[in-house]
């Protein structure tokens, strides 16, 4: 018999819709769940079955907030956000989007705070070079929307990120397209 067209489209659709969901909801494999060799301590810190519930069916709180802690890494964590939210910020100043600019701008302070708040040991660098002063330059250049003194305001943020990689003894951070491309208005 020839399917017409329209039972063909349900039938279509039907398979889909199967495809689907079978995607959604991954195979078991029949392994036996086991902790990672590379963290510490989740043997001990193990109540309940050993399954998604990570956190629920560790020990006590205790045993919680430590796999929270590990979870959330370190200033590497937020310093990856940092990257990208720079780079808008970047491109926002040639779009002269200044309101995009100045989102990205804040979202970058906060998440910074963040990653001290994880790294204290970092903190009187990255405030004393960047968040007490150098930071609020460039928020009040974008408020005041002048193309020019933005853009200039700007590079010399570039070169304070750089310096702190230079102070916290990561300068190989520097040697990045990231930094290279936002070394000039306009990008070259
Ligand atoms: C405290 C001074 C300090 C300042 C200011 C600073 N950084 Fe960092 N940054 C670090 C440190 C330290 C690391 C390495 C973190 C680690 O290894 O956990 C890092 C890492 C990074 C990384 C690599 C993250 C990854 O994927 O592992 C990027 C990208 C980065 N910074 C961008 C920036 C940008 C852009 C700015 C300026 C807006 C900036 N940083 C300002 C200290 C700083």
């Amino acid at each position: 018999m020839v399917m017409t067209y329209k039972k063909y489209l349900t039938a279509l659709t039907a398979y889909l819709i199967a495809i689907n969901l079978q995607a959604q909801v991954s195979a078991p494999t029949g392994n036996e769940p086991r902790n990672p060799k590379g963290v510490p301590g989740l043997e001990e810190g193990q109540a309940g079955a050993l399954n998604r519930n990570w956190l629920l069916n560790a020990t006590d709180d205790q045993e919680r907030f430590r796999r929270i802690q590990i979870y959330a890494g370190g200033t590497y964590e937020q310093m990856w956000q940092v990257g990208y939210r720079y780079q808008q910020v970047y491109q926002a100043i040639i779009d002269e989007n200044w309101e995009l600019g100045l989102h990205h701008w804040v979202k970058l302070r906060d998440v910074f705070n963040v990653a001290l708040m994880k790294r204290p040991r970092r903190t009187p660098n990255a405030e004393a070079m960047f968040l007490d002063n150098a930071w609020k330059q460039l928020e009040e250049a974008l408020q005041g929307g002048d193309a020019e003194d933005i853009q200039e305001v700007f590079l010399r943020e570039r070169g304070t990120c750089m310096a702190c990689h230079i102070a916290e003894q990561v300068e190989f951070l520097n040697d990045t397209p990231s930094f290279r491309d936002t070394a000039n208005f306009p990008p070259e």
